[in-house]
């Protein structure tokens, strides 16, 4: 701790102004840069550090609230070649101005849930008419309030997972409900729109379903359908292949898409180290005639075994093979491809919602849930709360963190390369940092396999967020200086 505060004052004020990223925006089925027009495809990594149980709305702490820890991790993110970061669990309450500052700084955009885990504040999916509630949707806009002003925010889940075999056959009714009231809601407030989608479990049995339900158009209830769709899919294990993984099914059902596409968590870790074989696969045709790229599952090494590196609870990192091995296979990624724009892909529109749609027990209606009358105030008058305007000055660029390969070796010369206007982050470049002195790390350390993508356990997040409160001390000291 007491070395992180030393570096941190020797390397900072090395001011630079931070010009913004420029707005992704859907268009049929490509995301692309609202002001070029070249299409966008994530390349992108899961972002929770201390897990799904690290969030504590009261502790003042999110992934996003501790401008030391952003810094230390975009810096990782940005030599990799990642250009977007998904995070589940947001506290609107806390300022989130610094992280989304350095982010875009990196050249990173944002895909922000705007759900969590605690009471009231997601869809109940067995239940999902006690969760249509004002408290719910103001929680929501909130979180609305405190992106929309930031343009690296690239869009937002409206919801995660809720649809499974379990589900009540009303929940998809639900999911457009909300999914409406957001879009109203950023279109009352925002001044751009900012995509909204929902992010599929692989549940096979009801993907296509899932798919064509959300994402038709609803005569009635246009701003209901899905901007784009994420898919959580962890199909593609090991050194498999587009036919083992299944790519190829997955390719023909969604094959008439009209909205984006991407993997909002990919990444299986039963073979470890990961070597991410499926890059090669994600990011090259036929796959991108339809996906818009992914999002690895995930940057920390949490209890189910799905880091990228390691977060020591002195701050300190240690990559992964993993880590390495993703760097690898982006490297080989054709960016000039990726880049294209296809007016073919844009000029789709989404076809008009029919029951003969829905093929399975997924439901039987298109009866979108009426709008409560609170929600409705809340989308006439907006929300209470104070919240972020826009970007902050990014002060600090140098790596404060040691950070060390697998084979022990330190990196040095690690920084955050401060992107100029209209840049997006891309592999290959602005890649900081330099072996000490053994070469790449070659001594993997296998460890066992999780289950659930999502789901972890407190035990060892109560290190990482001990550090984390000391640090975000130390930090409000340090910008109170400013
Ligand atoms: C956000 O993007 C829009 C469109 O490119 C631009 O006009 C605006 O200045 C940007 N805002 C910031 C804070 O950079
Ligand atoms: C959820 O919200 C409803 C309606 O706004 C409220 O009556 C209920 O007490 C809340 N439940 C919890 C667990 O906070
Ligand atoms: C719907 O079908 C799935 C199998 O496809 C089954 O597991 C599930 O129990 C069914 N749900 C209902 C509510 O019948
Ligand atoms: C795609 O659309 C075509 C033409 O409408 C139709 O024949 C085909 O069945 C559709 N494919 C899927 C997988 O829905
Ligand atoms: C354009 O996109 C469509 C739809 O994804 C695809 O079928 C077609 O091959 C693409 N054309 C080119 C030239 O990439
Ligand atoms: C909207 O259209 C759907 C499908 O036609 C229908 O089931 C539903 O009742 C309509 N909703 C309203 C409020 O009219
Ligand atoms: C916003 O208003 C709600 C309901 O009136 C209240 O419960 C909540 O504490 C308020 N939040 C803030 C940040 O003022
Ligand atoms: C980042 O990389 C791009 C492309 O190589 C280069 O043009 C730009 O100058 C780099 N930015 C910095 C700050 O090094």
């Amino acid at each position: 701790m007491v070395q992180f505060k030393t570096a941190l004052a020797a390397s900072a004020l090395l001011a630079s102004t931070a010009l913004a990223v420029t707005p992704v925006v859907n268009d049929g089925l490509d995301f692309v840069n609202a002001i070029s027009g070249a299409r966008f495809q994530m390349i992108g990594v899961a972002y929770q550090p201390g897990g799904a149980a690290g969030f504590n709305p009261g502790s003042g702490i999110d992934p996003l609230s501790d401008a030391e820890v952003c810094l230390r991790d975009a810096i990782l993110m940005q030599r990799a070649g990642i250009n977007t970061v998904r995070i589940y669990n947001l506290d609107p309450a806390l300022d989130h101005t610094q992280c989304m500052s350095i982010f875009n700084a990196a050249g990173i955009y944002l895909v922000l849930d705007v759900n969590s885990p605690l009471p009231n504040e997601s869809i109940n999916r067995a239940a999902p008419w006690t969760s249509y509630n004002a408290d719910y949707m103001r929680r929501v806009f909130q979180i609305i309030e405190a992106f929309k002003n930031f343009n690296n925010t690239l869009g937002f889940f409206s919801a995660n997972e809720v649809i499974n075999e379990e589900s009540d056959p009303s929940v998809p009714r639900y999911i457009r409900a909300v999914t409406r009231d957001i879009k109203d809601y950023i279109a009352a407030h925002s001044s751009r729109h900012i995509p909204v989608g929902y992010s599929a479990a692989d549940v096979r049995p009801l993907l296509v379903d899932t798919f064509n339900y959300l994402s038709c158009n609803l005569a009635n209830s246009t701003n209901s359908g899905m901007d784009f769709f994420g898919l959580n899919s962890y199909s593609w294990c090991g050194d498999a292949s587009f036919e083992e993984a299944g790519y190829n099914i997955l390719l023909e059902d969604l094959s008439n898409t009209s909205i984006p596409i991407f993997f909002s968590e990919y990444g299986c870790n039963q073979v470890q180290p990961r070597t991410f074989t499926e890059v090669g696969s994600i990011y090259s045709a036929p796959m991108t005639n339809i996906f818009s790229g992914g999002l690895v599952y995930e940057y920390s090494e949490e209890p189910n075994n799905y880091g990228l590196v390691t977060i020591n609870g002195d701050n300190s990192i240690e990559l992964k093979q993993d880590y390495l091995n993703l760097v690898d296979q982006y490297g080989r990624i054709d960016l000039a491809a990726l880049t294209a724009a296809n007016s073919t892909a844009t000029q789709r529109e989404p076809p008009a919602c029919a029951a003969s749609m829905i093929r399975s027990n997924l439901t039987n209606s298109f009866d979108v849930p009426a709008r409560l009358p609170e929600v409705q105030d809340m989308i006439n008058n907006g929300v209470n709360g104070t919240y972020p305007t826009g970007f902050a000055q990014v002060t600090n660029t140098n790596e404060i963190a040691t950070v060390t390969n697998p084979d022990g070796s330190t990196l040095q010369g690690l920084e955050l390369r401060v992107l100029a206007g209209d840049q997006s982050n891309l592999p290959g470049e602005n890649t900081s940092g330099t072996t000490g002195t053994a070469g790449p790390g070659t001594s993997p350390s296998p460890t066992s396999s999780g289950s659930s993508s999502t789901g972890t356990n407190a035990a060892s997040s109560s290190k990482v967020n001990t550090g984390a409160v000391v640090l975000a001390a130390l930090t409000l000291g340090f910008w109170a200086q400013l």
